[in-house]
């Protein structure tokens, strides 16, 4: 049985790092154990152009304690406004790994995203030309749309078109939560990968409705039924590249959670590697976790991998604080109702 395990440094390929207090109190968490992260854009007011991604990578290097070493992987939010020239300047400068698209209204702090995908066909098409990944937050928002529906029908009304006008674009799907997105990246070819968060693979639906309404489980895309955890869970043990991690780790102070319309997001940076590694190892496939934590990611991004390594050891039940505090207030660490016996050393 394996006790000990040694991979190297893990990526987080999707993570909320928020501003001001909130950046300063869970930046120390996901640097901690991962070298690089893909920093979502949706503050308020969102990443839009070149010059705001750089005074925000500054702003994170600056909330970075003595002694760490994090590198932020800066993303533009996509608006109908956005210049493709700027997006190219962007990337070509190295400052930016990725656009991002919400559908506008899809999820927190999304209001300025895209309404009409005509109007971000030039962006999408300079984007295809220069290399710049599209990270897509895959629901649509048709209030007609259950929201347990929203990923599988963004797919055949949005995704599927986009990647065939615009051939040669590199799509993620952020955080798929259905067996539809599983399958239809592994129907589709290398440019088309997917990130999965930890929580997608632990909790379905009856985790955040069962027994009384658990705010703390509820996130966006939603859970969905146990069939399709169990499809995440299979495509993130599968050792299929197209898959990698991204944590969605998504900070909001309890009193934001736990109230009459509470938002969404669950905040898993502090024990995601823990929380993975009992996953893993459940699916008897603990030989996968590092490319799913630590290869994948910078295969599909064209990055080089970290050089240097975490060790995971198996032990007594490890215990994470169950609150981050922060000068907003706390902020609640994902529980996932049974013991961790993975530390990372
Ligand atoms: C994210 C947030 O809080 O910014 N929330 C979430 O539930 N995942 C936004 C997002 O990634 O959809
Ligand atoms: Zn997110």
């Amino acid at each position: 049985m394996t006790q000990s395990l040694t991979l190297r440094r893990p990526d987080d390929w999707h993570l909320h790092l928020r501003d001001g207090a909130m950046l300063q109190a869970v930046l120390p968490e996901t640097a901690r154990h991962f070298a690089r992260a893909i920093i979502m854009p949706n503050l308020v007011p969102p990443v839009v152009t070149g010059d705001q991604a750089a005074a925000y990578r500054d702003r994170i290097l600056r909330a970075l304690p003595d002694g760490m070493s994090f590198e932020p992987l800066m993303t533009l939010y996509l608006t109908e406004d956005t210049d493709p020239q700027d997006v190219a300047t962007a990337h070509a400068s190295g400052l930016i790994k990725a656009v991002k698209l919400y559908p506008a209204g899809a999820t927190t702090n999304s209001a300025s995203g895209v309404r009409d995908f005509d109007k971000v066909r030039a962006v999408l098409e300079k984007m295809a030309e220069v290399g710049v990944p599209l990270c897509l937050h895959g629901e649509v928002t048709d209030a007609k749309i259950d929201i347990f529906d929203r990923e599988a029908v963004f797919i055949d009304r949005v995704l599927d078109p986009i990647r065939r006008e615009t051939p040669g674009l590199r799509v993620v799907m952020e955080h798929i939560t259905t067996s539809n997105g599983v399958d239809y990246v592994r129907a589709n070819d290398a440019d088309l990968g997917a990130t999965i968060t930890t929580h997608h693979l632990i909790i379905n639906r009856n985790h955040i409705l069962v027994g009384g309404i658990k705010p703390h489980y509820y996130c966006l895309p939603v859970a969905k039924r146990e069939e399709h955890r169990l499809a995440l869970l299979n495509a993130a043990t599968s050792g299929d590249g197209r898959f990698f991690l991204g944590t969605d780790s998504a900070p909001h102070t309890d009193d934001n959670k736990e109230m009459a319309c509470g938002c969404a997001g669950c905040f898993t940076a502090t024990n995601t590697m823990s929380l993975l590694a009992e996953m893993f190892e459940r699916q008897d496939a603990l030989d996968k976790l590092e490319g799913f934590t630590s290869l994948h990611g910078p295969a599909f991004y064209r990055l080089p991998v970290n050089q240097d390594t975490i060790t995971l050891t198996k032990g007594e039940v490890v215990e994470y604080p169950a609150k981050i505090d922060t000068e907003d207030g706390p902020v609640t660490v994902f529980d996932p109702g049974f013991p961790l016996h993975w530390r990372v050393s």
